[in-house]
């Protein structure tokens, strides 16, 4: 299901508020990203956030989507689905999630899930994670 408006302003809220706490001494990039999951018995539609992450070792940085994502599955569990997910940063910029997170949105989401990121020109994109990931590497056992 397409999150409402009012989800869609919410997760943008949580994201903002998640990119003001973003550890970012390196690249001085401040970004936040908030998951909406799909209700289930553990939670009704929760919005989890995250902020990027960065190390002195610049590998090891945590970007802001990989950051919601593991606060998520460390709240509810396993089976968490995102229905949307949305990302922001403090800068002002054009900020899509990079290739590895869209693989990490992946592991818990459906070809739909909402994906709602800033362009270049300020607009939030709205857009879907099949899009951003077409011809995706799923692992079949
Ligand atoms: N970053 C994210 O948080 N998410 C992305 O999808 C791309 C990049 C962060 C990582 C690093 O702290 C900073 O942005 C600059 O790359």
């Amino acid at each position: 299901m397409p999150p409402t408006e009012a989800e869609v302003a919410a997760l943008h809220q949580h994201a903002s508020e998640a990119a003001r706490n973003s550890y970012s001494p390196y690249s001085h990039f401040r970004v936040g990203a908030a998951v909406l999951l799909q209700a289930d018995q553990r939670q009704d539609g929760a919005i989890v956030a995250g902020a990027n992450v960065e190390n002195g070792s610049y590998r090891l940085t945590c970007c802001a989507e990989q950051a919601a994502i593991a606060s998520a599955v460390t709240l509810y569990g396993p089976q968490i689905r995102i229905r949307a997910i949305a990302i922001v940063n403090l800068n002002g910029v054009a900020c899509m999630p990079c290739g590895a997170c869209r693989q990490t949105i992946l592991e818990f989401s459906t070809p739909e899930t909402a994906v709602f990121y800033p362009s270049a020109t300020g607009e939030t994109v709205t857009t879907t994670l099949a899009a951003l990931l077409p011809a995706a590497f799923r692992l079949t056992p």
